[in-house]
């Protein structure tokens, strides 16, 4: 009997498109899902008719049908559910036999499993898959990580079915061991966050200033032509195009509550762990979070009425100022990204190519973009790089576009228009560009009421002082009282 090259398991949407893409790249491929009467006849007797793909009605039949070392990649929802089938498969798996983790699993997760496959001689690999059904069927952006063992046996499948670049790069390589992979698909997943959420802001802005959902798909397609150029800003044009069944604008009827299932938030918390700035993409976080209290945010409004600004400014001055406060918070975010990146891989241990890992970025996933193209370059300079807005390109970038930057926040901030993403990410600048913050007086204050101590500016770093603020030994007294 003819024996498949990878076994699949969990063949809903994306599932489905991962088998049809391995096959049409002529890997048999052998599938399994928890409810197998009803998906895997279905799928086998519908898109997978006549192709490559074996349908499997047990875990054991599964087993039984693959080439050795075995391959199989769950493609299932994250969290217990992946447990439970690595309990199950478990008892019917050999040493060598290696397991792959497709989801959206928290990297701890992977961590913690990858570790237990590997002390029972097995292999385990968790890999970020991104680009929506469409990538996983014609080429998605692969982040796998793991059992470096497993790599070379995982290798020819993936990056024979993943995105390519231009010049035919394949978006898929080697992230690191045990959970890089699952972590830079976290990133990936944040910065995804963040994009949208500048992407919306801009959308506010222009649609306070009194562009109408045609007039902006049209200003995003234009925006798709310049160093903007990614799927999103692309989507986002045909999006303000779409037309509902009665002929207007189908956007300004869609409730603007947002979800989310919890991969910014990871990214954020990770953040806060990690002790790093991640601002931008913690606000995009927070904006859902504040979208989604929409009553209370409805009873309110009625309570703060704000007074109609009428625009009276050039409206293709507003345009390109927009764009460019875009694009400026967007580096931001991506430096904060990557600063997150190597706080973690600090943390645990993982090599990480940034150059790398920005080229698996640059297609089939949701933030493929052009500007990947400038921060691969950018590691490749310098791949010790301590901060993406010092690299040249981005240096220039930001001196140009702080202007117009300065000039939409400044403008949102007084016509109320909520921009989170965007002045967060211009205070991070201005922070970051700061030789002198005023933490002296935060250092003052701890040192006051809880003799913290604080470092002098005019003695060596590492050299700790006390000060007796009140004249007195009680150094919480004060003379604030309630
Ligand atoms: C991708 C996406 C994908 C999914 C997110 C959406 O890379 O293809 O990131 O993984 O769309 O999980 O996440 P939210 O539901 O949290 O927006």
């Amino acid at each position: 009997m003819k024996k498949a090259d990878i076994g699949l398991i969990g063949i809903a949407v994306m599932g489905q498109a991962l088998a049809l893409n391995m096959e049409s790249k002529g890997f048999t491929v052998a599938v399994y899902d928890m409810n197998p009467d009803e998906t895997v006849a279905g799928f086998i007797s519908g898109r997978a008719e006549g192709k490559n793909i074996i349908g499997t009605f047990t875990l054991e039949e599964l087993v039984s049908r693959l080439e050795r070392p075995r391959r199989i990649m769950m493609m299932i929802r994250a969290g217990k559910p992946v447990d439970d089938y690595i309990e199950k498969l478990l008892p019917l798996l050999e040493p060598g036999d290696i397991l792959i983790d497709g989801g959206n699993s928290h990297f701890p997760d992977t961590m913690r499993r990858c570790a237990l496959l590997e002390s029972k001689g097995l292999l385990y690999i968790g890999t970020g898959v991104s680009g929506g059904e469409e990538g996983a069927l014609r080429g998605p952006s692969m982040m796998p990580g793991g059992s470096p063992a497993a790599w070379p046996y995982v290798k020819p499948i993936f990056q024979s079915i993943c995105a390519k670049t231009e010049d035919g790069t394949p978006c898929c390589d080697w992230v690191g061991e045990n959970g890089a992979g699952h972590f830079v698909k976290m990133i990936h997943n944040g910065i995804e966050y963040g994009d949208m959420q500048l992407i919306c802001e801009a959308y506010s802005i222009l649609s306070a200033v009194g562009f109408t959902p045609d007039e902006m798909s049209e200003i995003f397609r234009g925006w798709n032509k310049t160093e903007l150029k990614s799927y999103l800003i692309e989507i986002t044009g045909e999006i303000l195009a779409k037309k509902d069944t009665d002929g207007t604008p189908l956007i300004d009827k869609i409730l603007d509550t947002a979800g989310q299932k919890g991969t910014g938030k990871w990214t954020g918390i990770t953040a806060l762990d990690e002790g790093v700035p991640l601002t931008l993409i913690t606000e995009a976080v927070f904006a859902r979070c504040l979208s989604a209290a929409k009553d209370a945010r409805t009873a309110a409004s009625r309570l703060f009425p704000r007074p109609e600004v009428k625009f009276t400014g050039s409206r293709r001055e507003c345009i390109e100022d927009v764009r460019q406060a875009l694009y400026a918070a967007k580096i931001i975010s991506y430096a904060q990204g990557y600063d997150l990146m190597r706080a973690a891989a600090r943390t645990y241990g993982w090599n990480l190519n940034y150059g790398g890992i920005a080229l698996m970025w640059r297609g089939g996933c949701i933030i493929r973009s052009a500007f990947l193209g400038k921060i691969r370059d950018a590691y490749a300079e310098n791949p010790e790089l301590e901060n993406l807005i010092t690299a040249p390109y981005f240096r220039q970038a930001l001196t140009e576009l702080l202007p117009a930057w300065r000039r939409v926040v400044a403008a949102a901030v007084t016509c109320g228009v909520p921009v989170p993403a965007m002045s967060a990410a211009l205070a991070y600048f201005d922070g970051y560009t700061s030789a002198r913050l005023p933490a002296n007086l935060l250092q003052a204050q701890r040192d006051y009421f809880g003799s913290h101590t604080y470092e002098r500016l005019d003695a060596p770093r590492g050299q700790f002082f006390h000060t007796d603020w009140t004249g007195t030994s009680a150094a919480t007294a004060g003379s604030y009282t309630v």
